[in-house]
C-alpha cells in the first residue's frame, strides 16, 4: 500500500474528499494537505505543499526508483496544479483523464505525482484512475534513459 499526500484547490475539494475516502479505505497511507474548505484559494499553495512532502519522502532517489510516496493534486482543470508541479525539480506530474493515461504515465514516465480536474473527469472515472496509478509500477528499461533527459 502506499503513502499519499493529497491536496487541491476550492474547485478540486469535493473529489479530493472522495479520494481520501477512496483510498483509505483500499488501505493506502493518505495525508490532506487541505484546503479544509470551499473558500477560494490558490493551486500553488498546495501544489507546492504536496510536492514538498513526496520531496523529502524521497530523498536521494534517482529518477528510476520506485517513489517513496505519491502525491496526487486536484482543481478545477488540473492543469494548474500540473503546471506548478513540474515546475518543481524531482516532480513528474502527470495530468491524467483516463485509466490509460494512469497506467502509461506509471510504467514510462515513473510519475510520482497525479493531477486530475474535478471539473473535467468523472468521480468515479477520476477514483479509478487513482487506484490504478497507485498500483502500477515503473518499467525501467529505455523508459529510464528517457526519464533521465527530462531534467538532463
Ligand atoms: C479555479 O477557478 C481554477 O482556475 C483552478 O481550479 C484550476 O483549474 C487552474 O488551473
Amino acid at each position: 500500500m502506499a503513502t499519499v499526500y493529497i491536496g487541491s484547490d476550492h474547485a478540486g475539494l469535493e473529489l479530493k474528499a472522495a479520494l481520501v475516502k477512496r483510498l483509505s479505505e483500499k488501505g493506502h497511507d493518505v495525508h490532506d494537505l487541505g484546503p479544509a474548505t470551499t473558500e477560494s484559494c490558490d493551486y500553488p499553495v498546495y501544489a507546492k505543499g504536496v510536492c514538498g512532502k513526496v520531496l523529502a519522502d524521497a530523498g536521494n532517489a534517482t529518477p528510476g526508483d520506485e517513489p517513496a510516496s505519491f502525491g496526487i493534486l486536484v482543481c478545477g482543470t488540473g492543469i494548474g496544479m500540473s503546471m506548478t508541479a513540474n515546475h518543481i525539480p524531482g516532480i513528474r506530474a502527470a495530468l491524467c483523464g483516463c485509466e490509460f493515461q494512469a497506467r502509461a504515465t506509471r510504467q514510462h514516465n515513473n510519475a510520482n505525482v497525479l493531477c486530475l480536474g474535478e471539473r473535467v473527469t468523472g468521480q468515479g472515472v477520476a477514483l479509478d484512475i487513482a487506484e490504478l496509478f497507485l498500483n502500477t509500477a515503473f518499467e525501467g528499461g529505455r523508459h529510464l534513459r528517457r526519464i533521465n533527459q527530462i531534467e538532463g
